[in-house]
């Protein structure tokens, strides 16, 4: 789990449990400045005080946002830039959008967006927008956005994503991971200089669709998470893709440290291209 990324700078994104709680440890374990990002102050100070105590010495620091509200995203990446300045970086290495919800009934944001959409596909697109200038000076700018098995056998409506009815739990989160997948491949097309990858993490015991209501879903997930690896595995492949000498895979869809072949949905350059001029006209992102 070591490796070495001393002198990168990486911002995670879900940082307070799962994945991303352990994905921060193992980065900053590695060496590298990790900046995460965490939506409730007290869980924050709690997943902080975890990764000292795992790791004392380490380099890293807490930012606050809640990334169903795109003003908070934008804010949020405004005060990265901030941080990183006060260190004396002029570059962010690795942007991890991790965050992610399972919502089993219908939410929406003060965007008026579906809440599954917005922080798992529309948030990750609008701070990617905004560090992308930042990623651009690294030399190895990585952009790695955790997608999910989920993502295949989904259709994809574009027409009624951003306001699904009926709304069904399960597809919501199917049809996001598959935005997931889409967004890293157009990303790759459109910007030459960064690479991005798809990481699919594998059935991971963590708590995420017990989070979004008590009913069938909560249920089916207690049962189901238990046959599911520790968050440790799928931060291995975090950390591969992020390390400088990294031979990187052919694909950009990655499980396991290999790459695999996604849906043919998810390769779809036309719908690619839709759902990023989708995104832009959501978020207001000129991009
Ligand atoms: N677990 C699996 O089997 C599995 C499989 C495939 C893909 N994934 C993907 O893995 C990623 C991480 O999920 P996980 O399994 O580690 O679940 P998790 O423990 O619930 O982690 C999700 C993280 O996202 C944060 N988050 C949720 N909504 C947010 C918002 N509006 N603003 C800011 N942060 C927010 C959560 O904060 P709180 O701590 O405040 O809740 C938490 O830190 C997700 O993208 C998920 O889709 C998981």
């Amino acid at each position: 789990m070591k490796g070495d990324l001393s002198g990168k700078s990486v911002v995670i994104t879900g940082a307070t449990s799962g994945i991303g709680l352990a994905a921060v440890k193992a980065f900053v374990t590695a060496g590298a400045f990790v900046i995460g990002v965490g939506r409730n102050a007290q869980r924050n100070q709690k997943a902080l005080e975890s990764v000292f105590n795992e790791v004392p010495d380490g380099h890293v620091r807490y930012l606050l946002a809640d990334l169903a509200v795109q003003d908070q995203v934008h804010q949020l990446a405004n005060t990265i830039k901030e941080v990183l300045k006060a260190q004396q970086i002029n570059k962010l290495d690795v942007l991890v959008n991790n965050a992610g919800v399972y919502q089993e009934r219908k939410h929406k944001t003060v965007d008026g967006i579906e809440m599954t959409f917005a922080v798992n596909h529309l948030a990750p697109f609008v701070l990617t927008h905004d560090l992308e200038p930042l990623l651009q000076v690294s030399e190895d700018g990585r952009v790695l956005t955790v997608s999910s098995y989920a993502h295949y056998t989904t259709p994809l409506c574009l027409d009624r994503i951003a306001d699904p009815w009926p709304y069904i739990g399960l597809l919501a989160y199917k049809r996001s991971k598959l935005c997931n997948v889409l967004f890293t491949y157009e990303l790759n097309r459109r910007e030459k200089r960064l690479k991005a990858y798809a990481v699919d993490p594998g059935l991971v015991n963590t708590g995420i669709a017990s989070k979004g209501g008590k009913g069938i879903s909560d249920w089916v997930w207690r049962w189901r998470r238990e046959k599911g690896t520790d968050p440790e595995v799928p931060v291995r492949t975090l950390l591969y893709l992020a390390g400088e000498k990294a031979e990187l895979p052919q694909g950009y869809y990655v499980r396991d440290c290999q790459s695999l072949e996604p849906s043919r949905n998810a390769q779809n350059a036309k719908l690619g291209d839709k759902l990023w001029r989708l995104s832009s006209k959501l978020t207001g992102v000129n991009w």
